[in-house]
């Protein structure tokens, strides 16, 4: 009796994080061991208008985001990945099937991108995160250039980074699919500080073939304060 209390109540403490009821059915009571919570979006679908519309948003956050985080809890749930934190999960990612690679990477880098954006963004990074843009891209303009052409030059599906390597230096980079920096699967490896998300779900029904138009609309929302803290915990 004991044991099937705490089987439910951990069922329970984990329904109230999961938000969905389809997964924590899927899995039954070995759910405990599932520690992957499915955040809410930080601000409201149309906070980021008019540079992100309502719309992409919803579909982007509720749809998308939602499939890639409820396919890695299934997916993962008899890899000997379960209970490992995505930080794990991606440094041993040459171990995992693709299904994992892409789900816990769609549902990673998609958190992220959330968080490094604002309705309060844009203008410019200050303090150590300026002085580092500029000793190492030349100008915060030329930073924007070059992290532009990392999204637009990227063929088919895929992100662009802004990201801290091992000696503490920034650098950018873009990866194919739901890859990541953290990965150890990319050629260059390092602590993502800013990504962009540049699949055409994230742009298409406002800017249609234009990710060039999106990616400049991107910097009116950029979360800088957001990107500073982690450039902070990424140069410790
Ligand atoms: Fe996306």
């Amino acid at each position: 009796m004991k044991k099937f209390l705490t089987v439910m109540l951990t069922l329970l403490m984990y329904s109230s994080y999961a938000q969905d009821a389809q997964v924590v059915a899927k899995v039954g009571v070995k759910v405990v061991e599932q520690a992957y919570v499915f955040a809410p979006l930080p601000y409201a679908y149309d906070a980021l208008e008019p540079h992100i519309d309502k719309q992409t948003m919803e579909i982007h956050y509720d749809r998308h985001h939602r499939a890639y985080y409820n396919n890695f809890v299934k997916a993962n749930f008899d890899t000997k990945g379960n209970g490992m934190t995505l930080e794990q999960i991606f440094d041993n990612m040459d171990a995992f099937p693709d299904v994992i690679r892409n789900n816990a990477g769609g549902y990673y880098n998609h958190e992220f991108f959330w968080s490094v954006m604002s309705p309060n963004g844009g203008g410019k990074p200050v303090g150590r995160l300026d002085e580092a843009i500029t000793e190492t891209f030349g100008s915060f303009e030329d930073f924007k250039k070059l992290f532009e052409s990392a999204g637009v030059s990227r063929f088919g599906s895929g992100w662009a980074w802004l990201s801290v390597n091992s000696d503490g230096k920034l650098f950018i980079s873009s990866t194919a699919n739901q890859d990541n920096p953290l990965m150890n699967v990319v050629e260059e490896r390092g602590k993502p500080i800013l990504a962009v998300d540049v699949w055409e779900h994230a742009y298409y029904l406002k800017y249609q073939n234009k990710r060039g138009t999106y990616l400049s609309a991107f910097w009116n929302v950029v979360n800088w304060e957001e990107v500073a803290r982690r450039y902070m915990e990424a140069t410790q």
